[in-house]
């Protein structure tokens, strides 16, 4: 998502004349786009910021900007800490920065709650640098659901929803410009009341090659949507489906409102229907309270599932949540081990995995002149012919990595 606001701000500002650089010393504005969800990624950005001040005394009239997550969370306190700061601006107003920078007006503009309502009125969609026929759309922000770990809701407000109509606007102009790929975004993605609608309907658009969607909260996916997806050739096989935790106890402590025996009916209802889907997740290790006993069981949910890939975090008190006041009871080295051993066994789960596709023929588009990803999400670099950017190319796969595949191309 941060990656897509990120995207829009820069074509925002590239309407207005402005020109992208890589080149720190030649920018004449530099924005940050942060995130807040652990404090470990708050204080990169702290003191990357921090490290500009050379730069800034050399070059007073470049503007200094901090947006997103972090700037709704500390407010005023980041131009205290770093006084070179010139805009700090909420994830939401963001959007607003080329009009207060033509203004000239420096500050701080947190989100205000009626800023929040509704979702931001700009055209959104984004194409992805990185590999452009891809295109980022939004198709909701916010969250609803505080579990109690979590300060998205507090940054980002409520859920907004844009309209099935603006999303399947801005994914035809997409299409219209030569984008095969969309990826539709949101922080609970599946809470949109027209989401099953939405990935019907995307993915039946001329053009359109592929719909990926993330983040599905595991609590709002069904065996419906795993059906959809399966019977439509254009939506990706592949589910981020994030758990936090294979124990019952620790899933209620952190507010999440699904059972283990859901996440897994619904894991299992699509290793059936879609044997070679990718089924991703993230975890929380340390979580106040979590015993020996309850990680066992997340190592147990790892062993059964097998996932493709996992996203491990150490548990990091927020302040302003709920969980700040619970007492932050597993210590630090307990939280290293289990996050050690839990990456051990699913790398080694998934390496396994990723044997199951050696001998088989993947359907890629290149992102690269010898690489590219299949349907499923998985990175796969070539031998042979290279390929146009976003072509379609054919690859037998030849040998599994932990985290890619490798192969011959074959068309
Ligand atoms: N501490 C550690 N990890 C967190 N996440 C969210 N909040 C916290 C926190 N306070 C993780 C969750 C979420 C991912 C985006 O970040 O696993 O799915
Ligand atoms: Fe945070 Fe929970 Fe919402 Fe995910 S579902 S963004 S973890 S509050």
């Amino acid at each position: 998502m941060n990656k897509a606001d990120s995207l829009r701000l820069s074509e925002l500002f590239q309407a207005e004349g402005y020109a992208c650089t890589e080149e720190l010393e030649e920018a004449d504005l530099l924005i940050y786009n942060t995130c807040s969800v652990r404090h470990h990624a708050e204080n990169k950005a702290m003191s990357y910021i921090g490290r500009l001040k050379d730069l800034k005394e050399q070059k007073p009239d470049i503007k200094v900007s901090v947006v997103g997550c972090m700037a709704q969370r500390l407010k005023g306190e980041i131009i205290k800490r770093l006084p070179l700061v010139d805009y700090v601006v909420g994830p939401s107003s963001m959007f607003d920065l080329p009009e207060l920078i033509k203004k000239g007006k420096a500050g701080v503009y947190a989100d205000s709650q009626e800023k929040r309502k509704e979702f931001p009125d700009v055209e959104y969609s984004s194409i992805n640098t990185s590999s452009p026929f891809s295109g980022y759309v939004p198709i909701m922000r916010g969250c609803n659901n505080f579990c109690v770990y979590c300060i998205v809701p507090y940054v980002r407000g409520r859920e907004q929803y844009r309209t099935k109509e603006d999303v399947l606007n801005e994914c035809r102009l997409l299409a219209e410009k030569g984008i095969s790929e969309i990826m539709l975004l949101g922080q609970t993605v599946n809470s949109h009341p027209d989401f099953k609608d939405i990935l019907k309907v995307t993915a039946g658009i001329d053009g359109i090659k592929r719909v990926r969607f993330v983040t599905s909260y595991p609590g709002y996916m069904d065996k419906e949507t795993v059906d959809i997806v399966a019977s439509t050739p254009e939506l990706c096989n592949y589910f981020h489906l994030p758990v936090q935790s294979g124990s019952d106890r620790v899933l209620k402590e952190m507010g999440r409102k699904y059972r283990v025996s859901h996440f897994r009916d619904i894991a299992f209802h699509i290793r059936e229907k879609l044997p070679f889907a990718a089924i991703t997740t993230d975890f929380i290790v340390g979580f106040p309270g979590e015993t020996e006993a309850d990680f066992n069981e997340t190592l147990n949910l790892v062993r059964e599932i097998k996932f493709d890939q996992c996203f491990t975090f150490k548990y990091s008190p927020r302040e302003g949540t709920r969980s700040a006041k619970f007492e932050d009871d597993v210590s630090r080295e307990v939280k290293k081990s289990r996050l050690a051993v839990l990456n051990e066994l699913w790398s080694k789960l998934a390496l396994k995995r990723n044997k199951l596709f050696v001998g088989r023929i993947l359907e890629l588009f290149a992102e690269s002149k010898k690489s590219g990803r299949s349907s499923n999400y998985k990175i796969v670099h070539w031998k042979g012919a290279q390929a146009a950017l976003g072509g379609k190319v054919k690859v037998k796969i030849i040998e599994a990595l932990p985290h890619s595949l490798k192969g011959r191309r074959i068309t």
